[in-house]
C-alpha cells in the first residue's frame, strides 16, 4: 500500500532513517536538494519529540502540508504537543527579500524559524526543514541539527511538463506528479492537453471534443522506426471533467504550483478535427491519429476555427487562474494552407507574404483575446516564424536559437532545449533501457546545464525566465514508466534552474542523491538507478 503522501515526511524519514550525506567538504550537512544558496551548522539540536506547536501569521491553504505533518508527528506519537517546549513559527516579513520566493529558516534548540515574505517562501522554507530531519543511529531519535538556511531560485520560472495525450494518466497520478514538482521547488506544471492523438480536457459548449476526440481506435506498437507499423487493435482515450480541473488547480495552488493549461493550434489537431472536421481546410472526415508524429491536417484559419478556439479558450480561462495561457504553436505543416481557397485568400487579403505570416497573423488573433480575457499567450518557438505576436512568451525547444532570438526581440522566454530538457530521451546507453523516443540526455547532462546560453548579452539574459523538464509520452504507458523517466533528472533540473551553477557540482550532488534515492526508494517511486 502507497503511504499517505507528504513531501518528505515523518513517516518517509523514519523509514530511510537517514537524512545526512558526506559532502565534498567532509562535513555532515542535511543532504537538501535543490541545494540552499547557504547553509551554516550550528552547535546542537532541535529534537521532534519536544515539538509542541506552530505559530503562522495564516491559515492558507499553501501551509495545508504543514497541518499535515504536525498531524502526523501527534497521531505517530513522535510529538507529545501537550508537555513539548519545541516550536516552529513561520514569520511573514514584507520586507525581507527582493525575490518573492526567498526565505530563511533557524533551527535552535527549541525553536525553528522560518521567515519569508510570500507563502511560496514559507513553503520552500518548510521543505527544506523538512529535509534536514534525521533519524539518531544511535538512539533513533527524530531531530534537526541546528543550522541557518539562506535561500532564493536562481531562476523565477521552474516547470515541468507532462503529455497527457499521447498516453493518458488519471487525476491521483496528476496530483502525485504535482507532488513531485512541490518536493523539488518547482512551480510550474506545463499540462498538455490537446493532441492528434487525443483532447483531454472537457468543453461544455463542444461536448464532441471529447465524446469523440478522446478516443482513438487503437495504438501503435513499439517505436515508431520498427516498419511495418503494428497497432494493438485496443480503444483508448480518455479526459478530464471540467470538474476535475478545477480539483487539480485547486491541489496545486496549495503546493505552490501554478499550471500552464496548453491547446494546441493551428498543428496537432487531429483529435479536435476528427469532432469538428468542419474547422479544417478539406472537411475531412479524420480520426485521432493512432500513431505518432506530425500530420498534414491541422486548424484552417478561416474565421469560425478563431471563434471556436476563441470559444474554447475562454472555458480554459475560467478553470485556470495563472496568467499563461500555452497555445501549441509548434510543428504545424503548411502543406493543406497552401492549396486552401479561404487561407490563401486570408493571406491575400491581410497583405501576409507567405504562410508563415498567415500562422503569425493566426496565433495575433487569438493572443489578442488572450489579453482581452488578462492572459498572456506562450507558445513554442515556431511561433517567431512570420513574426511574433507583440507580448508573446517564447518556449524554446529546437535548442536555444529561439529563445535567444526572442530574447533579443525583449520577449520573455523559456529554456527548453531538446538537449539537456527532454526527459523523453534515454538516459542511459547500458542495455535493457525501456524503448524511448530517442536521444540521450544523462543525469549529469541535466544537472551541468545552465539556462542562460554562453554569451548572450546581458539584456537578453534578463528576458530569460528560466527552465522546464518535457515529458513526452509516446513511449510511456503508464505511470511507474513516467516515474522512470522523470527521476532523478527532476531533481537534477531542479538544482539547475534553482542553484547558482558556482554553489553546487556534481559530485556534491550525487552524494546528496543518495539520500533521497531511499526517500524515493520508501515512497515505492520508480527511480533509474544505474547512471553512475
Ligand atoms: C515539441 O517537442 N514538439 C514542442
Ligand atoms: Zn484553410
Amino acid at each position: 500500500m502507497r503511504l499517505p503522501y507528504l513531501p518528505f515526511g515523518l513517516v518517509l524519514l523514519i523509514l530511510s532513517g537517514l537524512s545526512f550525506s558526506a559532502h565534498a567538504q567532509d562535513k555532515l550537512l542535511p543532504a537538501i536538494i535543490p541545494a540552499p544558496t547557504s547553509l551554516q551548522l550550528m552547535p546542537g539540536r532541535f529534537s521532534w519529540h519536544e515539538f509542541s506547536a506552530i505559530a503562522a501569521p495564516t491559515t492558507s491553504p499553501l501551509l495545508s502540508d504543514v497541518q499535515d505533518f504536525y498531524k502526523q508527528l501527534v497521531q505517530l506519537g513522535v510529538s507529545d504537543v501537550k508537555t513539548g517546549l519545541n516550536n516552529l513559527q513561520f514569520e511573514l516579513d514584507t520586507l525581507f527579500h527582493l525575490n518573492p520566493e526567498a526565505y530563511q529558516v533557524v533551527i535552535k534548540p527549541n525553536l525553528i524559524t522560518i521567515k519569508a515574505r510570500s507563502e511560496q517562501g514559507f513553503l520552500y522554507g518548510f521543505n527544506s526543514v523538512l529535509q534536514t530531519m534525521t533519524v539518531d543511529s544511535v538512539d533513533g531519535t527524530l531531530y534537526s541539527p541546528c543550522l541557518s538556511i539562506e535561500d532564493a531560485p536562481r531562476f523565477p520560472y521552474r516547470g515541468m511538463h507532462l503529455d497527457v495525450c499521447r498516453h493518458f494518466f488519471p487525476v491521483s497520478f496528476i496530483k502525485r506528479y504535482i507532488d513531485y514538482l512541490a518536493m523539488y521547488k518547482f512551480n510550474t506544471f506545463h499540462w498538455h492537453l490537446t493532441e492528434d492523438q487525443g483532447w483531454r480536457i472537457e468543453i461544455k459548449q463542444y461536448p464532441k471534443l471529447t465524446e469523440i476526440g478522446a478516443w482513438r481506435a487503437e495504438t501503435l506498437v513499439g517505436h515508431y522506426s520498427q516498419k511495418p507499423h503494428t497497432y494493438d487493435g485496443i480503444r483508448y482515450g480518455g479526459y478530464y471533467t471540467q470538474e476535475e480541473i478545477r480539483d487539480v488547480v485547486a491541489y496545486a495552488t496549495s503546493k505552490g504550483v501554478t499550471i500552464i493549461p496548453e491547446i494546441e493550434m493551428p498543428g496537432h489537431a487531429l483529435a479536435a478535427l476528427s469532432a469538428y472536421p468542419e474547422l479544417s481546410c478539406t472537411g475531412g472526415p479524420f480520426t485521432p491519429a493512432t500513431t505518432w508524429g506530425v500530420f498534414d491536417d491541422v486548424f484552417c484559419t478561416r474565421p469560425e476555427t478563431i471563434t471556436f478556439l476563441c470559444n474554447v479558450l475562454d472555458e480554459v480561462i475560467d478553470l485556470f487562474p495563472g496568467t499563461y495561457i500555452h497555445i501549441g504553436g509548434d510543428e504545424c505543416p503548411k502543406t493543406r494552407w497552401k492549396v486552401c481557397p479561404v487561407c490563401q485568400q486570408n493571406r491575400i487579403d491581410h497583405g501576409l507574404a507567405d504562410e508563415h505570416e498567415l500562422q503569425s497573423w493566426f496565433i495575433r488573433q487569438i493572443e489578442q483575446h488572450l489579453h482581452s480575457r488578462g492572459r498572456r499567450l506562450i507558445g513554442w518557438d515556431e511561433i517567431l516564424e512570420g513574426g511574433l505576436a507583440p507580448d508573446a512568451t517564447v518556449m524554446s525547444w529546437r535548442g536555444t536559437r529561439g529563445g535567444e532570438e526572442a530574447a533579443r526581440l525583449g520577449h520573455h522566454v523559456i529554456m527548453t532545449p531538446g538537449q539537456p530538457c527532454y526527459f523523453d530521451h534515454y538516459q542511459s546507453t547500458l542495455p535493457g533501457q525501456p524503448v524511448a523516443i530517442g536521444g540521450y540526455n544523462p543525469l549529469e547532462s541535466v544537472h551541468q546545464w545552465d539556462p542562460l546560453p554562453p554569451g548572450l548579452e546581458s539584456s537578453a539574459q534578463n528576458m530569460i525566465l528560466g527552465g522546464q523538464g518535457n515529458v513526452w509520452t509516446e513511449y510511456m504507458l503508464d505511470e511507474r514508466h513516467v516515474e522512470y523517466m522523470v527521476f532523478p533528472r527532476l531533481a537534477a533540473l531542479a538544482e539547475a534552474l534553482w542553484c547558482d551553477p558556482d554553489t553546487t557540482n556534481y559530485d556534491d550532488f550525487l552524494h546528496r542523491l543518495n539520500i533521497h534515492e531511499q526517500r524515493w526508494q520508501a515512497e515505492g517511486i520508480n527511480y533509474f538507478r544505474y547512471y553512475r
